[in-house]
């Protein structure tokens, strides 16, 4: 039998630290479902000394996901690894994730400690935290600019302590593969106990090579990588999941290693993750992007079409792309359109079916054709996230080149409409200002994109907007036909994950004595 990699995805701590990935718990917990579905073998939910958000989203995935190891971060200090057992308690299969960084650098710079204090640091956590969960990782941050031989050292030390997993994560993405192939192969061969943990790599992507690094240390003998979904992370990312799966399935000639992922979820992934952070995947990214499987040169199309093997070494169904497929037109009914939802992974109750089928209903009037694309988008409107404080009842907008733009908004908060209007740079900006007005809440656009979810000049455009309150910022989302009133939608999404934010804040401190700021 060919021998196991683990997948650790960090898309829930790591991938969320990437400017603009914010999510909020209960997509969080949508995601770790996913994550499920895909068969990873460890989810790092969060990071719960943070913020209470953190800790809230690792305690309900440990509480709900049971097939699979779920691991917490925390520094190498015991209120860290308190707070984050915590957190991971009530897991299934509950792991503790202690890092201290090693490199020379960080320990004269940041740290302000000798490699002495450090090395006995590290030990007395690790032993803590085994004291707490029977499953601990270490990872000795910037361990690709540490002194090797203290490297080894500190892996040695920490095995000793109780780690059951090590981690050699090249932290600012400076090291590249052969360099790295012979960092793990040194450890290996000076670490007396190194066969009694797993060693893990976690590779960011500054200079574009943590997918390569990942690989070259697989091939020297590590056991874990930790990746995550689309390769989402701190500045340039962290290796991306997919591509490291699909290298190892590709070329299993070549590597004879395995993972437990079930590939037709790769896709569905990667779109979920997209969907939730706003964060859009490149065109040509390997594997998800939408031209990762596009064949546009006529000898490669004459070729593909003779055999697919001449330019296609990976199918789009293993990866779970599916051929767009006019779903529904006009006269389409709700027992098929709850069975094409089924097909697609949505159960859907009565209410949300209805939802659906009534802005479906509104997207077939006015579009010829409606694709699985429409179905999705229009699912996760029928399915809010966020129960709506705020709902959008009335759009009318101006604009041109010629006049002032202007926007005429109707709110309705429980069951009383409000009504304002406003002028702007454009109509959507003259909407976003008469939506301000009425809710009060002066958000600032940090970003702003749209997408048009299928082709055509009648396609379902799809907005994504991060957008800044000053105390929080959220992520806003909505799809229609009308660019403005997927806009105007859009901020109404952030506004109400800020009021529902702002509730769960207040409960939650008057559940813990404390007055509310
Ligand atoms: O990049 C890094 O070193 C990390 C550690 C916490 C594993 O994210
Ligand atoms: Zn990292």
């Amino acid at each position: 039998m060919a021998d196991r990699v683990l997948i650790f995805d960090t898309t829930l701590r790591d991938g969320e630290q990437s400017p603009g990935a914010s999510m909020t718990i209960k997509e969080k917990l949508m995601l770790a479902r996913q994550l499920e579905q895909l068969r990873v073998d460890v989810i790092e939910a969060g990071f719960p000394i943070s913020s209470d958000g953190d800790f809230e989203s690792v305690r309900r995935i440990s509480g709900e996901i049971r097939s699979i190891t779920i691991a917490g971060l925390a520094r190498a200090a015991k209120k860290d690894i308190d707070r984050c057992w915590d957190a991971v308690k009530h897991a299934a299969k509950p792991r503790i994730h202690v890092f201290l960084a090693t490199s020379d650098i960080h320990l004269q710079y940041k740290l302000k400690k000798t490699r002495e204090e450090v090395l006995k640091e590290a030990c007395e956590a690790v032993a803590y935290a085994k004291s707490l969960c029977p499953d601990v990782e270490f990872s000795a941050e910037d361990s690709t600019r540490s002194e090797l031989a203290y490297l080894a050292r500190v892996v040695e030390a920490v095995i000793e302590a109780g780690a059951n997993v090590v981690n050699i994560p090249d932290t600012v993405g400076y090291t590249i593969p052969t360099e790295y192939a012979e960092r793990i192969k040194y450890l290996f061969s000076h670490v007396p106990n190194i066969g009694r943990a797993i060693l893990s790599v976690h590779c960011h992507n500054d200079l574009g090579l943590a997918v390569a690094n990942s690989l070259a240390a697989i091939q020297s003998g590590v056991r874990q990588v930790e990746c995550t979904v689309n390769g989402i992370g701190e500045r340039a990312g962290n290796a991306s999941l997919e591509e490291i799966v699909m290298a190892l399935y590709t070329r299993k000639d070549l590597f004879g290693i395995e993972t437990g992922i079930n590939t037709g979820e790769i896709y569905p992934s990667s779109s979920m993750v997209t969907n939730l952070t706003g964060m859009m995947v490149q065109p040509n990214k390997a594997i998800v992007g939408k031209n990762a499987f596009a064949h546009e040169a006529g000898i490669h199309q004459d070729g593909v079409i003779k055999e697919k093997l001449t330019y296609e070494i990976m199918k789009p169904e293993t990866v779970g792309i599916k051929e767009s497929k006019l779903v529904m037109g006009k006269h389409s009914g709700r027992h098929a359109l709850r069975r094409k939802y089924q097909e697609l992974g949505f159960d859907l109750s009565n209410a949300e079916l209805e939802k659906a089928y009534t802005l479906l209903k509104k997207v077939a009037d006015k579009k010829k054709e409606v694709f699985d694309e429409d179905l999705i988008v229009t699912v996760r409107d029928a399915l809010r996230i966020v129960p709506p404080v705020f709902k959008l009842k009335y759009i009318q907008s101006t604009g041109g080149n010629q006049i002032v733009a202007t926007g005429t908004i109707v709110l309705e908060k429980e069951g009383v409409s409000y009504q304002d209007s406003a002028t702007g740079n454009g109509p959507v900006d003259a909407v976003l200002n008469a939506i301000k007005r009425v809710t009060g809440f002066n958000g600032k656009l940090v970003e702003y994109t749209v997408r048009s979810v299928t082709g055509g000049a009648d396609a379902v455009g799809e907005v994504f907007m991060k957008v800044d309150f000053g105390k929080a910022t959220f992520i806003g989302k909505a799809a229609s036909l009308d660019i403005v009133d997927a806009s105007a939608r859009a901020y109404v999404d952030a506004v109400n994950k800020l009021v529902h934010y702002e509730s769960a804040l207040t409960a939650h401190k008057e559940q813990h004595h404390e007055t509310p700021a």
